[in-house]
């Protein structure tokens, strides 16, 4: 496989309003792609066109070596994992932890009335145990704390051994510890040769996991930048994105960044 993504000149446009315009993006086997951007910046829907559930306006979306328009998603979306919130409200509050990995397998969310195979059913245990949610895999999902909520949707991601792997905003909602062991294990996984390409999508520097190593910045549904991390997440590159002068750190492949002094009031008296 040479290309995981390629879009070329693509756009999402509904009613008057543009989610995307012209966004060319190349994502290569073995790369591990941070998406930055403020909230409405169209980060969703770029991870939608990825993952084989939404089609462009205009523009092509390539998709490990198939186009979008031109290959059967159901063929190709289990090819690709993917974890998003609007995925996560789908399962079933009474819902098995087991099953929700399990089903994965299968494409559906809810129960399933067939038997399992006893292989799926291991390898969910397997991945479960993986992401630390072994001793909890007769837990109902609703049960679970948000932390290990986002465990299990990244292992029922990960349940078809798909070729490339989509994370939409898997921190959202997670305390300082559970933030701190979701980019700890992320980082393990950004490490891992066997791993698939990855793409995680959020609007925190700080969430970004070391060993990441592109990054892609929206806003307004536009590329600001994008490329290698390190040339990428600069000062100026964040500051355009984000709409507000910012300072940023980076240390041991983390990242954070504050407003500048003053930013905040000259942001305020310019609107
Ligand atoms: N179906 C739609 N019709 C009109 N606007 C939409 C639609 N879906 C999303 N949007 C808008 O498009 C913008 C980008 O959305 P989204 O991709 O979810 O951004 P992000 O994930 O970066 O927050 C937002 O302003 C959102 O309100
Ligand atoms: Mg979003």
């Amino acid at each position: 496989m040479s290309n995981v993504l390629q879009l070329s000149g693509v756009s999402v446009v509904r009613g008057r309003k543009t989610l995307l315009g012209g966004i060319d993006w190349q994502v290569r086997e073995g790369e591990r792609w941070v998406v930055l951007g403020p909230n409405g910046a169209g980060k969703t829907t770029l991870l939608q066109l990825a993952a084989a559930r939404m089609h462009p306006t205009r523009g092509t979306v390539g998709i490990l070596d198939e186009t979008l328009g031109k290959v059967d998603v159901f063929e190709l979306r289990p090819r690709i994992g993917l974890a998003s919130a609007a995925l996560a409200n789908q399962i079933p509050e009474d819902e098995k932890v087991l099953n929700v990995v399990v089903t994965a397998a299968y494409g559906v969310t809810g129960r399933w009335n067939e038997e399992y195979e006893k292989d799926d059913e291991r390898r969910a245990f397997r991945l479960l145990n993986e992401w630390g949610m072994g001793p909890l895999l007769g837990r109902v999902f609703a049960s679970l704390s948000e932390g290990e909520r986002k465990r299990v949707q990244i292992a029922r991601a990960l349940m078809t051994d798909p070729e490339l792997l989509l994370l939409d905003e898997p921190g959202a909602g997670l305390d300082l510890a559970g933030r701190e062991e979701l980019v700890q294990r992320l980082s393990e996984l950004a490490s891992d040769d066997d791993a698939p390409a990855l793409v995680l999508v959020t609007h925190h520097l700080e969430e970004v996991p070391p060993g990441f190593t592109h990054a892609l910045l929206l806003r307004d549904g536009g590329v600001v930048a994008s490329g290698p991390i390190t040339s990428t997440l600069t000062e100026a590159n964040l500051s355009e994105t984000f709409g507000m002068p910012l300072n940023v750190v980076s240390r041991d492949g983390r990242y954070t960044a504050t407003a500048k002094d003053g930013a905040i009031a000259a942001a305020a008296s310019a609107s």
